[in-house]
């Protein structure tokens, strides 16, 4: 029998039952709902609402309940309907009477409400931890390739070359404004609505403040409307996992794109691709495509809870139990490719001499001859036609910037002297960098060690 069962003359219909019951999402939070019931059985004994004989037998027997839910002795049944729902029910079974005083001043609109919270904040952790984690290779993995040059691109077309140390410690800074977000999604997270009742508050003398400090909670949401009915720091945490997955699926683009036979930048260990089932030569990019294909997941579950909430009258609606579904599927699969794109990094190489010989000479140091023209007087815009005018005589001459010959740069330029040539490798373009946060070895080694400290 449903726990509101007494007004109706029927028992639910078993098919409404089983579209409606959501024990089998909801029971992964068995946990915080236990948790958050202590919280609120203490506060009720603290308030004198419940007597501390009473309350002692209902802590107990959730104590045992939660020891029977993680020993798989208490099933999950759909006939429960929800998490909340068995645990109470199993509390009735195991003393009697005595359980029925748990749910005063309380409903379920608020307790899933808190059950939720729970959940996140125990998730944020997880999801900064991994996030660390992947900082953390990452900035390995510069500190193992630290001299090697890559071609740096813009519109994937060759643009000026940059070391990889560089270009991995940007997704170093990029995860560290995730972290940064989550932090401060966790302090909206952390604020209890336990005590809302159902919609209303309570005619009962709760101390709401009280039971979130048991839970170690800053404090609580005072609207009890606003507690029960909103979803908001929810859709702020998918839709953070979601930038997650945006910056995850950039990296797996990219370890997609060096892997391949044009590039043949990035080596995976074989136990980290595929082969074909039909041509015998394939080492597939499986695990960082299956990263970038996760995105749709998860973006999938933000649009998801946005569309469930926005034509929601307030306060709780049934429409609402959709969220967990969303809530689970964004941050499981945000901590999966989190720690799936950490271990793929891992176990890839990347060959140390692929870029900077190739790039010797290469038009993509066309503008290090620009700014020796600005060093030398000319105005940027002129300069920047001279050496226009240098990459189209090469293209038509078919030919590398160092090949061009001397006379040859003159014709264009008198500003032009044998001194520009030491400029036209990959490694000078690096060094020759000076400003702050550029790609020079100098300031890669500041970068790198500002990042190993930051994420220590
Ligand atoms: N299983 C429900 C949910 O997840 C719990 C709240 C039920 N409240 C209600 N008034 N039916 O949303």
């Amino acid at each position: 029998m449903a726990l509101w069962n007494s007004r109706f003359k029927k028992a639910l219909n078993e098919i409404v039952l089983k579209f409606s019951a959501s024990i089998d999402i909801d029971w992964k939070m068995f946990n915080e709902d236990i948790d958050g019931s202590k919280a609120h059985i203490l506060m009720l004994v603290k308030q004198k609402i419940v007597s501390a004989k009473d309350g002692k037998a209902i802590i107990k027997a959730l104590d045992e309940i939660r020891k029977e839910i993680s020993s798989g002795i208490l099933k999950f049944d759909w006939h429960k309907e929800d998490i909340h729902s068995l645990i109470e029910e199993r509390l009735v079974e195991k003393i009697g009477e005595r359980g029925k005083r748990l749910h005063t001043a309380r409903s379920r609109n608020d307790q899933i409400a808190l059950d939720e919270r729970l959940y996140m904040r125990k998730e944020i952790l997880q999801l900064v931890k991994l996030t660390r984690v992947l900082q953390k290779t990452l900035l390995k993995k510069a500190e193992q390739y630290k001299e090697t040059i890559i071609s740096g691109y813009t519109h994937l077309q060759r643009a000026q070359p940059v070391l990889f140390a560089h270009h991995l410690i940007a997704y170093v800074s990029m995860l560290d404004r995730d972290v940064d977000r989550m932090n401060d999604c966790l302090k909206r997270v952390n604020i209890s609505p336990l005590g809302a009742a159902a919609l209303a508050g309570t005619t009962l003398p709760i101390d709401r403040r009280y039971s979130a400090k048991l839970l170690n909670m800053n404090g609580i949401i005072e609207n009890s409307l606003d507690a029960v009915s909103d979803r908001d720091v929810m859709i702020e945490l998918i839709s953070l996992c979601s930038i997650i997955m945006m910056h995850l699926s950039r990296i797996s683009e990219e370890l997609v794109l060096w892997s391949s036979q044009e590039f043949s930048f990035a080596k995976f260990d074989d136990s980290f691709a595929t082969g074909s089932s039909l041509m015998p030569q394939k080492k597939n990019p499986d695990v960082a495509e299956l990263i970038r294909g996760k995105v749709g997941r998860v973006y999938g579950s933000l649009v998801g809870l946005l569309t469930i909430m926005k034509g929601l009258p307030l306060a709780y609606n049934r429409d609402m139990q959709e969220d967990k579904v969303h809530l689970f599927q964004a941050v499981d699969t945000a901590k999966d490719c989190l720690n799936l794109t950490s271990e793929l990094l891992k176990h890839t190489s990347f060959d140390k001499n692929k870029f900077e010989k190739a790039l010797d000479g290469d038009f993509s140091l066309s503008t290090e001859l620009v700014d020796y023209l600005v060093r030398k007087n000319v105005p940027f815009r002129q300069a920047h036609n001279l050496v226009g005018a240098v990459v189209a005589n090469c293209v038509e001459k078919n030919i590398k910037l160092n090949e061009l010959t001397l006379k040859d740069y003159q014709k264009i330029s008198q500003k032009f002297d044998k001194d520009l040539f030491k400029l036209l490798t990959s490694r000078s373009s690096i060094n020759n960098k000076i400003s702050q946060g550029s790609t020079s070895s100098k300031e890669v080694e500041k970068q790198l060690k500002y990042w190993v400290n930051k994420t220590k």
